[in-house]
């Protein structure tokens, strides 16, 4: 076909040129031009907190999980991929390593920085995960090392043209519940709200200093549904952490437009992560589950104690025979045939799910300009 052969044609100059790149750049690495750089919790860890010193309530790096996907568990909440993980293969990336695992990392495709029980506030879990403010600290770093490697010029484009996946808040709004948490109840609902809005504000706006324009949001999910809370939290406190999700989703968006009109070139996509995420708990069959309400791996009433391994405060716990069936694998984590879901939403999904930008349009929007002499 006609249209194939030039396709290929094109594809062919834009490789020559790319080949006498004097800063010695693998020719695939420049045809996945976009990196992907990941900060967030445990949502989006790959395995960051198997490199703390933490608990294993922060922890996932015994079986079963991982088991669907990966031949032993990785440290990532489920039972295989997580929504990074198909966006780095949607974009025709390598899947992209926990920052912190020790390694011969190729920065070049990104980083990602998640760690599990992370908030964007500082007293969310303190000293037991990797913050937001580390998160972006240690991307720093990486932006240091990137200008090493490939020079100034060259690092900043790579950091412009690069996607940047947030999922932050959870953590930040789970943990107070039912606690005495000096710093929540020193605030309204929409105070707290807006420090940890505000944080992650500070973070999208020096990593936009830094060169970075193109961002991916998820919302707050309906925290209520998790087998978790659903189970072993009052009436009361389910109200009160759904408004606090509501509050955020609201904020974020808010916070989102204004960015957009204040930044020049900012980009951003915004995933209804919490619609998305009821639409299934009301209708699993329509979306190939089983079970929306029930966890996979845990022990209790719709296996909402975290046991999940048995390597947890309680050992006892059951396994499903197929993850696949279900929406939730442990007591607080997506499956990853939900995880999937989501992130083919996240990359194609039309504007009224993930927009204004869907991640394919931010991944395929890519100069090319600093790897290939400029003239492709
Ligand atoms: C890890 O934390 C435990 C408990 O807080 C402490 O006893 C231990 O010294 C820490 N280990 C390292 C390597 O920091
Ligand atoms: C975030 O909030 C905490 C308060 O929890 C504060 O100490 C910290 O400096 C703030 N900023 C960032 C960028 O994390
Ligand atoms: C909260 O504080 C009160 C009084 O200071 C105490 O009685 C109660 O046990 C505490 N609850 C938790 C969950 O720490
Ligand atoms: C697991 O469940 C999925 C979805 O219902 C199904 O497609 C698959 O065949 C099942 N696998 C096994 C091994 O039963
Ligand atoms: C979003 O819009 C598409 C068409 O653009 C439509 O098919 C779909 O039902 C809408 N979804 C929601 C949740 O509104
Ligand atoms: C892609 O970039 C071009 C030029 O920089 C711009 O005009 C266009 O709006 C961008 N599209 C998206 C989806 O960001």
């Amino acid at each position: 076909m006609a249209t194939t052969s030039s396709f290929q044609l094109y594809a062919f100059i834009i490789f020559l040129g790319c080949l006498h790149l004097p800063s010695g750049r693998g020719t695939s690495t420049a045809a996945a031009a976009a990196a992907l750089f990941v900060f967030g919790d445990s949502l989006y860890d790959p395995g960051n907190n198997n490199y703390i010193n933490t608990t294993t309530d922060f922890q996932a790096n015994f079986w079963p999980y991982g088991e669907s996907f990966f031949d032993h568990p990785t440290g990532r909440f489920s039972d295989g991929r997580l929504i990074p993980d198909f966006i780095a293969e949607y974009a025709k990336l390598p899947l992209i390593p926990a920052y912190l695992k020790p390694e011969d990392h190729q920065f070049e495709y990104g980083a990602n920085f998640a760690s599990g029980g992370a908030g964007a506030l500082a007293e969310t879990h303190p000293g037991l995960v990797i913050d937001l403010k580390t998160q972006l600290s240690y991307f720093k770093d990486v932006g240091k090392l990137l200008r090493e490697k490939l020079g100034k010029k060259d690092a900043k484009q790579l950091l412009h043209n690069a996607v940047y996946l947030f999922s932050i808040g959870g953590n930040d709004y789970i943990s107070p519940i039912g606690t005495n948490s000096s710093i929540y109840y020193s605030y309204s609902q929409a105070e707290y709200v807006d420090m940890v809005i505000g944080n992650l504000t500070t973070v999208i706006k020096e990593i936009y200093g830094d060169g970075g324009r193109k961002f991916g949001f998820v919302e707050s999910l309906p925290y209520g549904y998790l087998p978790n809370i659903r189970t072993l939290t009052s009436g009361e406190s389910i109200e009160e952490v759904t408004t606090l999700a509501k509050l955020h989703n609201k904020a974020l968006a808010k916070t989102l437009r204004k960015l957009q009109a204040q930044l020049k070139g900012f980009k951003y996509s915004n995933f209804h992560l919490y619609s998305s995420f009821m639409e299934r708990i009301d209708n699993p069959s329509e979306y190939g589950f089983k079970d929306a309400k029930k966890a996979c791996c845990g022990s209790g009433k719709l296996r909402g104690v975290y046991s999940c391994g048995g390597k947890r405060e309680v050992k006892d716990y059951s396994l499903c025979n197929n993850a696949s069936e279900y929406f939730f694998f442990d007591s607080y984590h997506p499956s990853e045939k939900a995880y999937r879901q989501f992130a083919e939403l996240m990359w194609s999904g039309t504007p009224n799910i993930t927009g204004p930008h869907n991640l394919k349009s931010l991944f395929d929007n890519v100069s090319y300009k600093p790897y290939c002499f400029g003239f492709v």
